[in-house]
Parts: C-alpha cells; structure tokens; sequence
C-alpha cells in the first residue's frame, strides 16, 4: 500500500514538474514591471520558503535610487515588491549619493529586519557603512544613520550570520585590507575585529559549508571584472588558507563579480554581477552553482541550469528546439533582415512599431505541460530597453530585452511560460501596440523535454 502510494505520487510529481532556467547574463524580466529586474550588488534573505532579492536600483546610472526588493518562490520568476529606502531631498540617501552593496538579515531577539549597505559621497572618500531597520522583510525601512566601524575605512561590505545567531560585518578597509568585525547583539554597531586579511579584496561574501567557512571575494579592477577568489577557514578568527580561484582562470569569472552565496541544498549557489559600467541598469545576473568537494570549490559556466528549490538540487538545461525568427510566419511589416552576428546571419527587425509587425513560431513541441523557460535571442541597438508583448498559447505578458552590446552578438531574453504537451505550442511575439519597437528577433529556444 506505501509503496503504490509513493509510486502514485511520483508520478504526479513527474508530470508538474518544472523546468523554469536560470540564464546567467540574460535580461531578467519582473513578473509585475514588464522591465529588467533592479536590484544589482544583492542579496537574498529567505523568509520561509520565499527568496527575497534586495539589491540596487541602477535605472538612472550610478548614483543613488532606491534599494529595491524582489521576491520569489523558486529563483527564476521575480515579482518587485518594492523600496526598501529611496532616494531624499538631501543627507546620506540624497542625490549624487553612493549606496552600494545592501545585505539584509533578521535579528530574531528584536524580531527586525537589519539592512546594512556601504554610504559613500560621488568621490567615494567618506567610505562609511549605513544601517536601517524594518519590521518586515520587503516593507519600509528606517534609516538610523552612516559611520565608518570601528573607526577604519569601509567600502563593499556584506554580512554573514552563523548558525549560533551572532552577526558579522565584512568589510573591505582600503588602507588596511579585508576585515571581518563582529556584530553587536541586536546587530546595529560593530564590537570588535575579528580578522584582517592584509590584502585588496572587495565584494566579500561568507558562505558556511560543513565544517568550513569560505570567504569570496574579487580584486580591486573597478566595474572591470577579474578572477574572483575564496579562502577558507573553520574558524572565523582564522587561520584562513591562502587565496584561490574557482571559476575557469582567465574567464574573470565568466564576466562577473561576487555579491553573494546563497547555500543550496548540499551546494550553494554563486551571485555575481556582470556590470555594464556605461549603463549601469544593464548590467545583468550571473548566478551559477557551485561545485564543494571538501575544501575545493569549482564552478563551472553554464547557459542555464534549472534549479529545484524544494529539492535543493539542480539540473544541467533541457534539450531545445531552436526555430529561426526567419523561417516563422511574419505579419504586419516585420521583415527580414540580415545580422550578422545572428544564426543563419538573419533576424526578423519592425516587430512593434507603426505597423505592429509581429512574429509568430507556431507548431513548437513540448513532451509534458509544464513550466518552462524559454530563451528569446535578439538585438537591441539602442542605449535603453526595448520591450515585446509576448503571447504563448494565448497568454501574453510583457518581456523586456536590455540593449546589446556591439550590435553583432544578440542577447538573451528569458520568457517563462507555460507550455502544452504535443506539438501544438505557439508563441507570438509582437510590439506593445503604442508604436515602440520591439526587439529584432534571431531565434527562440523551445526546452522540449
Ligand atoms: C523537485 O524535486 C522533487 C524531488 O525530486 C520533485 O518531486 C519535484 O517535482 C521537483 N520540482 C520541480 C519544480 O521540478
Ligand atoms: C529616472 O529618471 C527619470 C527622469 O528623470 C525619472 O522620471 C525616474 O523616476 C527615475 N527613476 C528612478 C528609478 O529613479
Ligand atoms: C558604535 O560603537 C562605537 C564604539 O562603542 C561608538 O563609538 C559608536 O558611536 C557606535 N555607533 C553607533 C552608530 O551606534
């Protein structure tokens, strides 16, 4: 009886299955905006079994916007919640400020939410930190004021709660290297050093693994990314062992610099930033797992991957069709054109626009009704994003497609979606209707497992 009862329930599971992608370095379309996802240099905080992402709103450039907040239930699909702190007349959180790196954890004696972030003027010379506090994860904070710990310089920061409950600030001191100072106890103020790495590592994160703590972090290269590096401990206090990569040298992290590590299930889960610094909201999510063995880490660099948050395991991306946006049927003025960074050296340009030229993939072939992320490529040559309304099997939403970057190699947008089993799919991708253009379109990728 147990045993028919288990094989029952595998096979319903089986059949809701999913295979939602994460694609690093491809536009990240919220669920509610209909725009790339703001929240650069983030974090996550876990409240229950929902991921909350809290992170830069670099819309508007460099300076200060707002700390934004994202939520979701299984790391793919993004729904803004909304501001933790935006921008004020004048002060710390004023124009022409520098608020960078926020990390939020929950502070279970004071049953708050404390969100510290490094406050710094346009110049970068008041090198401070800033902490405000909220009841709730993704509500209004309160602002309590910026000062440097324990009297030194302090740029990116992050922090890093232990399993005991006691609260550490990483912090990166430019005169002196690497910190890690120890948290107060209701986690507003620093108490005391607890290591110093004499040496230039900035975008620290801590992640806990068994008996070990890893320390990440990149060199000092600016927006420009480097080979990131991690070394490892079993004591906070040290010792810390020497400094090593973990992504394929040379690839300077697959473009990408650490904001956090994010344990999952027996791994953990790599989040960078791949900074655009010339327009700074296009900057993207390079987010990979990351392989422990022991002490030794590797990662690595994946198209996409499918995570399972439930199971804490992930899988290498579906087999795809990949159907041209050339040999679809075209209406309404959409045209070939030709492109010579695109597969078959053709994309389909004046989808949207006056005419409302679209483009529609029909006959697209799924083996289960499921879930699934599907890749748009595409060019935007403009300097701002270009959006799409997309309609899978007569469900539309708006997807967005960030500009790319030399007009000869197309990005990736990713469209979640459900799809039917069978051969009967069909996806239409069409302009917003307001005469606004919309992507040109090299080539979809349909998962088909
Ligand atoms: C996650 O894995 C569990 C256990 O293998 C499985 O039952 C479930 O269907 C999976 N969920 C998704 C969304 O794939
Ligand atoms: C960006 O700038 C525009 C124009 O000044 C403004 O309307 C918008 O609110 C700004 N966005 C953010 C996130 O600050
Ligand atoms: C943090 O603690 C130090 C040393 O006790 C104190 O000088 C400083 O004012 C405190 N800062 C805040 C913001 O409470």
């Amino acid at each position: 009886m147990g045993l028919i009862q288990a094989g029952l329930l595998s096979l319903g599971a089986a059949v809701a299955q999913a295979s939602l992608q994460i694609v690093p370095g491809a536009t990240w379309t919220a669920t509610n905006t209909g725009n790339h996802i703001q929240a650069h240099g983030n974090g996550i905080t876990k409240v229950g079994s929902t991921y909350y992402m809290i992170g830069e709103d670099k819309t508007n450039g460099s300076a200060f916007q707002n700390i934004n907040c994202y939520s979701s239930d299984n790391l793919v699909e993004w729904t803004y919640v909304g501001a933790l702190l935006s921008q004020t007349a004048s002060g710390d959180l004023g124009p022409s400020r520098v608020v960078e790196r926020p990390k939020v954890i929950y502070n279970e004696a004071n049953e708050q939410y404390v969100l510290y972030m490094h406050i710094d003027d346009s110049s970068y010379k008041e090198a401070k930190v800033g902490v405000a506090t909220s009841d709730s994860v993704c509500g209004d904070y309160t602002y309590l004021g910026s000062w440097q710990p324990l009297g030194f310089q302090s740029r990116d920061l992050g922090l890093f709660q232990d399993d005991d409950g006691a609260a550490y600030l990483l912090t990166e001191d430019r005169e002196n290297g690497l910190r890690i100072d120890a948290l107060t106890d209701d986690y507003l103020n620093v108490t005391e050093a607890v290591y110093l790495w004499d040496i230039s590592i900035e975008a620290p994160s801590i992640l806990k693994k068994g008996d070990y703590y890893f320390m990440f972090g990149s060199y000092l290269t600016g927006w420009d990314p480097n080979d990131n590096v991690y070394s490892y401990a079993t004591s906070l206090s040290g010792p810390w062992s020497n400094w090593a990569t973990f992504a394929t040298v040379g690839s300077k992290t697959y473009t990408s610099q650490t904001t956090y590590l994010l344990p999952f299930g027996d791994g953990a889960i790599y989040m960078g930033d791949r900074w655009v610094s010339t327009n700074l909201m296009r900057s993207t999510y390079v987010w990979l797992p990351l392989t422990i063995s022991g002490t030794s880490i590797t990662m690595p660099d994946r198209v996409n991957w499918v995570p399972n948050v439930s199971a804490g395991t992930w899988s290498a991306g579906p087999s795809e069709s990949q159907p041209e946006a050339e040999s679809a049927a075209l209406s309404s003025g959409a045209a070939t054109i030709s492109c010579s960074g695109c597969s078959g050296a053709e994309s389909v340009g004046n989808i949207g626009g006056s005419m409302d030229g679209e483009v529609t993939f029909s006959g697209l072939s799924s083996s289960a009704a499921t879930r699934s992320t599907v890749r748009i490529k595409y060019e935007n040559g403009d300097t701002a994003q270009r959006h799409a309304n997309v309609i899978v099997n007569g469900v539309s939403q708006v997807v967005a497609f960030l500009p790319t970057a030399n007009g000869q190699t197309p990005g990736s947008s990713t469209l979640h979606c459900d799809l039917l089993a069978g051969t009967g799919n069909t996806i239409t991708i069409a302009g917003l209707g307001d005469g606004t253009y919309g992507p040109d379109v090299d080539r979809i990728m349909v998962p088909n497992t």
